[in-house]
């Protein structure tokens, strides 16, 4: 059989590491698994639920019923809620601070982190998260650690953002960017780190292109 192989990109919002899997899944030819977009659909279903994000009791009574399914569709993930593709609508500014928030709790990890170790367990992937390198696939074969300033984090995501058509005030973005940092690293279960075996990127000052040369190379050379 031939050896698959497993990728890990974790790291805070807006760091890159989205745009850094999508182009290794392309260069490489493997699936590209963004588990963040697990958690977002998880969000929106609370909020359309009338369930606050942060409750646990109530979220703990639909998460094994959840009805989420990650298909490819002409290549790229797209994620279904309820039999609809909410693919568009997660992307939406209110359910970030939402997804940041039901991440934090146990019985939603436990159930995503399931999912993502059967989906990464048929092939060849990177996956890109908060937790992929610590956590949900301790044993990949490469793992990376992307980060950022927060000021060019969220000078990004407002470019995506606004390009998007959605209206947004700068340092508002930019404090919900903090919150979520705060929200993500803090949590008690499987929190936003930096793996001990990880290689850590900074790209406040780099183009994605040249970070994604490099870590070509150091995949191609390993
Ligand atoms: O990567 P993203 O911004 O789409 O993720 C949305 C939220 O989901 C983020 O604030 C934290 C959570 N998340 C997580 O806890 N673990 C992951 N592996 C991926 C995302």
């Amino acid at each position: 059989m031939q050896k698959t192989i497993k990728i890990a990109l974790d790291g805070p919002s807006g760091s890159g590491k989205s745009t850094i899997a999508k182009k290794l899944s392309k260069e490489l030819d493997i699936l590209y698994l963004d588990t963040g977009a697990m958690y977002r659909a998880t969000a929106l279903k609370a909020l359309k639920s009338g369930i606050a994000p942060k409750d646990e009791e109530a979220v703990s009574g639909f998460i094994n019923n959840l009805d989420l399914e990650i298909k490819y569709e002409n290549g790229s993930q797209q994620t279904y809620l309820d039999g609809e593709n909410v693919s568009d609508k997660i992307r939406e500014p209110q359910v970030s601070m939402a997804a940041s928030d039901i991440s934090s709790l146990k019985c939603v990890r436990l159930k995503m982190v399931e999912m993502q170790r059967k989906i990464a367990a048929k092939t060849s992937c990177v996956l890109d998260g908060r937790d992929i390198g610590s956590f949900v696939l301790p044993d990949a074969d490469y793992k990376f650690y992307i980060t950022a300033g927060v000021e060019v984090r969220a000078r990004r995501r407002y470019k995506e953002l606004t390009e998007k058509g959605f209206t947004v005030d700068f340092d508002k973005l930019k404090k919900e960017i903090e919150d979520r940092d705060y929200n993500d690293s803090h949590r008690e279960f499987s929190p936003l780190v930096k793996a001990k075996d990880a290689i850590e990127i900074d790209t406040s000052d780099l183009d994605i292109e040249g970070v994604v040369n490099a870590v070509m190379s150091y995949i191609k050379t390993r």
